[in-house]
C-alpha cells in the first residue's frame, strides 16, 4: 500500500546507534520541540519474571519522533518494550501465542467505532500491523462514542486512530488510507490481511468489502453498537459462504451502487436483524432525520463490543475454534443476570471435636483409641473385629495412588494397632500381639487379656488422646536432647529408626527436594485429584472422613484450593513449567521446622510397614508430650519401591520421582534395603490444632463377638 507522507499518522523511529539518525535526533531536540524521556530504569526492569538476560536489558533505547505532538521520546528498545508493556498478560497470552499474534495483519474499515477495537487490539498486543481507512474526519458529534479529543476534531478518522495508536504502541506497524475504502481499493486494502474488521455504515461497501475478501479468503467481523450485535463470516475457512450469512440475497442484486436509500434501508435492516434491535434503538430509527438527526450510539456498548472483537482475533490469530455466526451481547440484559454472590463453602471456625469415649466400657475404649490413629487423608483404611477376648484389625487399602501397594493403609493399621494397644494397657486389658502378614485379609491381632497392664504404654494414653496433626507454623527451635533422646527413643521401642534433620543445609536440601515432590503433587492430575478427594469441605462433604480443610491452616488461602481444583488452571501452570508456589510453601516449611523426622524401617515387607505405623504413631505421642506440634509432609514417592510403583504415581514425572526420592534418601541417609514410613515435621510453640473427627465405630467394626477370629 502506498503510505502518503502526510499527514504524520505514525512515530517515526530513530537510534542513536546510526549517526545519520544520531544528527537527525540532535536536530530534532535542538528545533526546540518537546523532549520526554519514558526510558524505564534498569533496577525496575531487573524485577521482571522470569528475569531478563543481560542482553536483553542491553537493549539499546530508541527515539520516537511525534511529528503531530511536536515531541520527541526516548523509548525502550523494541524486545524491552514489548516485554515491559505486555509482558505480564503471559499467562492469559502465553510468550509463544503474543509471538504468533504479533505477527498478524489486520485491517479496520470505518474508525469511528473501528478506533475503539483497534485500541483494544493494539493494546493485548493482537497484531503487529494495521491497515485502517476512513475518508471521514472526525467531528465533535462523533465524541459521543469515538474516545479521542477535541485535538483530533477535523482530522481524518484514520489518522487520527494511527496516532493515539501509535502513542500506545510506536513500533506498530500503521498503514492508513484517508480516502477510505472504494469498490477500486477494496481488494488492495484486503489484500495481505488476516482478518478484515468491517464498521462501515454504507451498505455499498459492506457488500464490497465482503465480495473482496470472500475472494481473498479473508474472515470478516463487525461489530454494531445497538444490543452488541458481533458478526463473523469465516471466509478463510468456507470460502462458498454467503455473504452476510445468505440473510440478504445479494447475488439478486443487479448493480449495488444503482440502489436508491429508500431500497437499501430495509436490506441493512435485514443484515443487522432489525427485530433484535433494543426498543429505543428501534424507536431512534423511525425518528431518524426527524426528531433525532444521526443515529444514536452509545459509546460504553462501543467499546463492550470492541471488548467482543478482540476476543474474536485472539481466537481467530491463535486458530481455536470459532465458527460463522453472530451473537449479541447487551450489557443492559446481560444486567438480568445479577445475582447474590455464591457465599464461599467454607465457613470460618474449627472444626467441630472428635467423640472420645475414655469411660466407656474397655473395648469401647479401645475401639475408640484405634480410630484416633492418623492415617493419610484420614481414609481411616482399616476394618476392626473385635470381641472380648480380642481386637482384630485389618487394614482397608484406598484408592489414593499415593497408598502404594496399600503401603500407607500398612502404615495407619500399625498406629491404630499401637492406639489400642495403649488403651488396652491403661484398662488393663493387654495381652501379646501379632502381625498376620502370610493371611489373607494381612491382619493385627491383639489379644485382650483381663489384667494385662503395661505402666509405660498406659502412661502414653492421655497424649495419645491429645495427638492431632498440627499445621500451624510454630517457631524453630533446637531440639533438646532429652526431646531427641524420647523420639529417637519411641522409634526404637517399636523396631525403627528415627533420623532426625534439624541442621538449616540439610533442611533447605530436603526442603527443595519435598517441595518439589508437592509441585509435582499438585500439578499431575490423578496425584492432585486424590489430594482434592481427601479433602473435607464443611457442609459439602462428609466432616467424619478426610481432612477438614480449616485444619490445613491456609487461612484466606483456601479459596485457592477452589482454583487447584480446576484442571485447565493446573495444567496451563503445568505447560508453563509453573507451580513453584507449591514447591515454595512446602520447602517453607521444612526450612522452619525445629526438625524434620523420617521414621525408618529395615525392610519393606508387610510387616515392616505396620511396625513403622507404630512407631511413627509412638514418635507423633512422644513429640506431643514434648509440646511440639507435628505434621507429617509427604512426598508423592514415599511409598514406591520400584519403578513401576513410581509410574503408577505420576506417568509422566516418573524420572523426576525417581530422582528426587533417590536425593531424599541420600540426604537422609536411607539405606536401600530400608524404607521410609513417615516424613514429620517437628516445631515448637504450635497453635492448638483444630481436631478432626473419625467415622462411627458402626462403620469399621464388621463383625461382633461370635465372628472374631473367623479371619
Ligand atoms: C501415612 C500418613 C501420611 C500423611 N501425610 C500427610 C501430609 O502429607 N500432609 C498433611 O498435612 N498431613 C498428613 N498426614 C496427617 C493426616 O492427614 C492426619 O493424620 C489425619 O487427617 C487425621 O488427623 P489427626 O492426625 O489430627 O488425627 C498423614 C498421615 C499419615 C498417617
Amino acid at each position: 500500500m502506498p503510505i502518503p507522507e502526510s499527514p504524520a499518522f505514525s512515530a517515526v523511529i530513530f537510534d542513536r546507534r546510526d549517526p545519520a539518525q544520531s544528527q537527525e535526533i540532535d536536530r530534532l531536540i535542538a528545533s526546540g520541540i518537546t523532549l520526554r524521556d519514558a526510558v524505564v530504569p534498569t533496577d525496575d526492569l531487573r524485577r521482571l519474571r522470569p528475569a531478563l538476560t543481560d542482553d536483553e536489558l542491553d537493549e539499546p533505547p530508541r527515539w520516537a519522533y511525534f511529528a503531530w505532538q511536536h515531541s520527541i521520546v526516548r523509548i525502550l528498545g523494541p524486545g524491552l518494550y514489548r516485554r515491559v508493556r505486555l509482558d505480564r498478560n503471559r499467562i492469559k497470552i502465553t510468550g509463544d501465542e503474543q509471538e504468533r499474534l504479533s505477527s498478524r495483519r489486520i485491517g479496520i474499515a470505518g474508525l469511528s467505532s473501528g478506533y475503539s477495537i483497534a485500541l483494544a487490539l493494539v493494546l493485548e498486543g493482537l497484531c503487529g500491523h494495521l491497515r485502517l481507512a476512513d475518508f471521514d474526519t472526525l467531528e465533535l458529534s462523533n465524541l459521543n462514542r469515538v474516545p479521542l479529543g477535541l485535538f483530533e476534531v477535523g482530522v481524518n478518522k484514520a489518522v487520527a486512530a494511527a496516532r493515539r495508536i501509535s502513542e500506545l504502541d510506536p513500533y506498530l506497524s500503521l498503514e492508513v488510507l484517508t480516502d477510505g475504502v472504494t469498490a477500486t481499493n477494496a481488494d488492495e486494502f484486503i489484500d495481505g490481511l488476516d482478518m478484515l474488521l468491517e464498521q462501515c455504515d454504507s451498505f455499498d461497501m459492506k457488500v464490497v468489502l465482503r465480495d473482496s475478501a470472500r475472494r481473498q479468503r479473508v474472515p470478516v467481523v463487525m461489530q454494531t453498537n445497538d444490543r452488541g450485535l458481533l458478526d463473523v463470516e469465516r471466509f478463510d475457512l468456507e470460502p462458498d459462504r454467503p455473504l452476510f450469512h445468505g440473510l440478504v440475497d445479494v447475488d439478486a442484486l443487479t448493480d449495488v451502487a444503482e440502489l436508491t436509500p429508500e431500497q437499501k434501508t430495509p436490506l441493512l435492516l435485514k443484515i443487522i436483524d432489525a427485530r433484535q434491535m433494543s426498543d429505543r434503538g428501534a424507536a431512534s430509527l423511525i425518528e431518524l432525520g426527524r426528531t433525532v438527526g444521526q443515529w444514536p450510539q452509545l459509546g460504553s456498548e462501543t467499546l463492550f463490543g470492541a471488548a467482543m472483537v478482540a476476543a474474536v482475533a485472539r481466537r481467530i490469530g491463535l486458530g481455536r475454534p470459532l465458527p460463522s455466526g453472530r451473537l449479541r451481547t447487551d450489557p443492559d440484559d446481560l444486567l438480568a443476570l445479577l445475582a447474590e454472590p455464591t457465599p464461599d463453602p467454607v465457613p470460618p471456625g474449627p472444626a467441630a471435636p472428635a467423640e472420645l469415649r475414655p469411660d466407656a466400657d474397655p473395648l469401647t475404649t479401645i475401639l475408640h483409641a484405634a480410630s484416633r490413629a492418623p492415617s493419610g487423608g484420614n481414609t481411616q483404611p482399616w476394618r476392626f473385629r473385635a470381641g472380648a477376648a480380642r481386637l482384630i484389625i485389618e487394614p482397608a487399602p484406598t484408592p489414593s495412588r499415593m497408598d502404594v501397594a496399600g503401603r500407607g493403609s500398612l502404615v495407619a493399621a500399625g498406629a491404630a494397632a499401637f492406639n489400642a494397644r495403649v488403651a488396652a494397657a491403661a484398662r488393663g486389658t493387654l495381652g501379646p500381639w501379632h502381625i498376620h502378614a502370610d493371611q489373607s485379609p494381612v491382619n493385627v491381632e491383639i489379644d485382650l487379656t483381663e489384667g494385662g497392664f503395661d505402666p509405660d504404654l498406659a502412661a502414653l494414653y492421655q497424649p495419645m488422646v491429645a495427638r492431632t496433626a498440627n499445621r500451624s507454623p510454630g517457631r524453630r527451635r533446637e531440639l533438646a536432647a532429652p526431646v531427641v533422646a524420647a523420639l529417637t527413643a519411641a522409634a526404637a521401642a517399636e523396631g525403627a529408626v528415627l533420623r532426625l534433620i534439624s541442621d538449616l543445609p540439610r533442611l533447605r536440601a530436603l526442603g527443595e527436594v519435598l517441595g518439589e515432590a508437592d509441585r509435582i503433587r499438585f500439578l499431575s492430575g490423578g496425584l492432585r485429584q486424590d489430594m482434592l478427594d481427601e479433602l473435607s469441605r464443611p457442609g459439602l462433604d462428609r466432616p467424619d472422613i478426610g481432612i477438614d480443610v480449616r485444619t490445613l491452616g491456609l487461612g484466606a488461602a483456601t479459596s485457592l484450593l477452589d482454583l487447584v481444583a480446576r484442571p485447565p488452571v493446573m495444567q496451563t501452570l503445568r505447560s508453563l513449567s509453573g507451580g513453584s508456589m507449591f514447591r515454595d510453601m512446602t520447602a517453607a516449611r521444612v526450612t522452619s521446622a525445629s526438625a524434620v523426622g523420617v521414621v525408618v524401617i529395615d525392610g519393606d515387607r508387610v510387616e515392616d510397614y505396620v511396625r513403622g505405623g507404630a512407631a511413627m504413631e509412638r514418635v507423633w505421642i512422644a513429640a506431643t508430650t514434648a509440646g511440639l506440634g507435628v505434621v507429617p509432609l509427604s512426598p508423592a514417592f514415599l511409598y514406591a519401591r520400584t519403578p513401576a510403583d513410581l509410574a503408577t504415581l505420576a506417568p509422566d514425572s516418573t524420572g523426576e520421582l525417581a530422582d528426587l526420592q533417590g536425593r531424599m534418601n541420600e540426604i537422609v541417609g536411607i539405606a536401600e534395603s530400608q524404607a521410609p514410613v513417615l516424613i514429620m515435621r517437628f516445631v515448637h510453640d504450635p497453635q492448638e490444632a483444630p481436631r478432626s473427627l473419625r467415622r462411627p465405630l458402626s462403620e469399621v467394626v464388621i463383625s461382633s463377638e461370635n465372628t472374631v477370629g473367623t479371619n
